[in-house]
């Protein structure tokens, strides 16, 4: 549907083209006293159904117009009669390949969606995962995923000359030194583990372990970020990115919190902060524009909800970021209660982590576009980052965007090795687990920096969607984890 509705013209050049199509019906009516029926099929491809006009001597239209029915259709392209029609083709059916069980319509539990009077709440939906694809506005929300998800190759890969790595995501260090992380058990039962173990006689295990309760021989967790494994690849010179599935098990009931998504990764060897900030700038603006560029009709669906969401794309490809200390940061903040522009829940001091009230202050009011803060005191940040020479912040960086807030994290590491382990001492982080992190110091090493860049924020930043447990398929937050 997609490749005849894009042409110029809307298709009405193929007229005369016989075409397969196969699709969910949305809607159908039987006209003419039962004469011929017209479906609205929607085949995945965009975000705009196919008119399909059947005649009841060509097949039975009681089993097609239920909303929900899958049908196969072959038929000839024409231009619609009637002027000034929705489109400029619809699809005359000459044969009827399958149809699908039918959808029974009074136990149907979506409402037709071509009818904006019964659209079901994102609320409603969640509870409908397995059936929320069918909707028009998620499917398209998938669709600007996906493309963001090969803008990001193209941007790293093809771009910038990284490679693309996948990280563990089981183990058994924390990343974020924050204790957030899901722990790994196994439901393996005892006879289950003989026979596993005779197929590996080539390469025999440890004879004494009961794997069904020690399979690592050590605790091991989901990752909370690939950063770690990143940077052992840095630390040999490689340009590295990978595009992880993160876990965090945070008890946060918000909108920009989830306990499973994906994180976009960058480890930069031989990069500053200024150079990390560069990058993330510009991997930004690429996928804004990639969105701008490919996602025409996708964006304008999103545009039905959020009538800003293009120009906001438009601005952030275009424009420079605002780039702001943590210091600079909390004194326009500080102003802006003092002089009685704002109130915040948090109260606003040097040394407070910003909350989502700041952030969404910073970009949303102040400067209407993303802020970069920049070296933010050592005291709210993770062990890893470079201790800047005044001893009190460190080369950490945010990039803060309108609707969303906190986009991407990032920061210069610390490749001191003895700085760094000071550092880990001061915090209360046991070495032992980081040894290896800390080998990467020892046996010589390379400045280095790096960034995260939360990826379902993005899509909700790009969509203008409300709640990020609608911009991604199998949504996972504290009391849902099913289908
Ligand atoms: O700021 P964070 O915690 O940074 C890191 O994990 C670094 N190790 C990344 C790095 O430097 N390689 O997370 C990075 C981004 C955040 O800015 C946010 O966009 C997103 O990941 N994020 C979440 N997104 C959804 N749900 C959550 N619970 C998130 N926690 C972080
Ligand atoms: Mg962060």
């Amino acid at each position: 549907v997609r490749t005849i509705l894009s042409r110029p013209g809307g298709g009405a050049d193929l007229a005369g083209l016989r075409v397969p199509i196969c699709g969910l019906v949305q809607t159908g009516r039987v006209q003419g006293k039962g004469a011929f029926a017209f479906l609205e099929v929607n085949d995945g491809s965009c975000a705009a159904d196919l008119q399909v006009m059947v005649e009841a001597t060509v097949a039975d239209l009681s089993t097609l117009v239920p909303t929900g029915t899958c049908v196969h259709v072959v038929g000839m392209l024409k231009v619609p009669p009637k002027l000034g029609a929705k489109q400029k083709v619809e699809l005359h059916v000459e044969e009827v390949l399958h149809v699908g069980a039918l959808a029974d319509p009074a136990k149907y539990p979506l409402p037709n969606t071509n009818h904006p009077k019964k659209k079901p709440t994102p609320e409603y939906l969640r509870d409908w995962t397995h059936l929320r694809p069918r909707i028009k506005e998620f499917a398209a929300v998938i669709r600007i995923r996906d493309e963001l998800g090969e803008a990001t190759r193209k941007f790293f890969r093809e771009e910038h000359g990284f490679v693309h790595v996948d990280t563990g995501i089981i183990t058994t260090s924390d990343c974020e030194g924050a204790g957030k992380m899901f722990q790994v058990t196994t439901l393996l039962r005892k006879d289950e583990k003989q026979e596993k173990e005779l197929p590996l006689a080539a390469s025999p295990a440890p004879a004494k372990i009961d794997y069904s309760k020690d399979f690592f021989g050590q605790a091991a967790y989901l990752s909370v970020s690939g950063q770690l494994h990143l940077e052992t690849l840095a630390c040999a010179g490689h340009k590295v990115f990978t595009v992880g599935p993160t876990f965090r098990a945070e008890q946060s009931h918000t909108s920009r919190h989830l306990a499973e998504f994906r994180m976009v990764e960058a480890e930069i060897p031989n990069a500053d902060l200024e150079q990390d900030m560069k990058c993330a700038e510009a991997y930004v603006k690429y996928m804004c524009q990639w969105l701008l560029d490919k996602c025409h009709d996708d964006m304008q669906l999103m545009a039905e909800h959020d009538k800003g969401c293009i120009a906001r794309l438009k601005l952030v490809a275009s424009t420079p970021f605002i780039r702001l200390s943590y210091t600079e940061a909390v004194q326009l903040l500080e102003d802006a209660v003092k002089h009685g522009k704002k109130k915040f829940e948090k109260k606003v001091e040097w040394g407070i982590d910003l909350a989502s009230e700041h952030e969404r202050y910073l970009t949303e009011v102040i400067f209407q576009k993303p802020v970069i803060v920049y070296n933010y005191p050592k005291g709210i940040k993770a062990f890893y980052m470079r201790l800047n020479d005044d001893s009190k912040t460190v080369a950490a960086m945010d990039v803060l965007v309108p609707k969303v807030g906190e986009l991407i994290g990032g920061s210069q590491r610390e490749e001191r090795y003895e700085v760094l382990q000071q550092r880990m001492l001061e915090m209360g982080l046991p070495l032992e687990p980081y040894e290896k992190y800390l080998d990467l110091r020892r046996y010589g090493t390379m400045k280095h920096a790096g960034f995260g860049l939360g990826f379902e924020r993005m899509v909700l930043f790009s969509t203008g969607i409300d709640n990020i447990r609608d911009v991604i398929p199998f949504p996972r937050y504290p009391g849902r984890a099913d289908l």
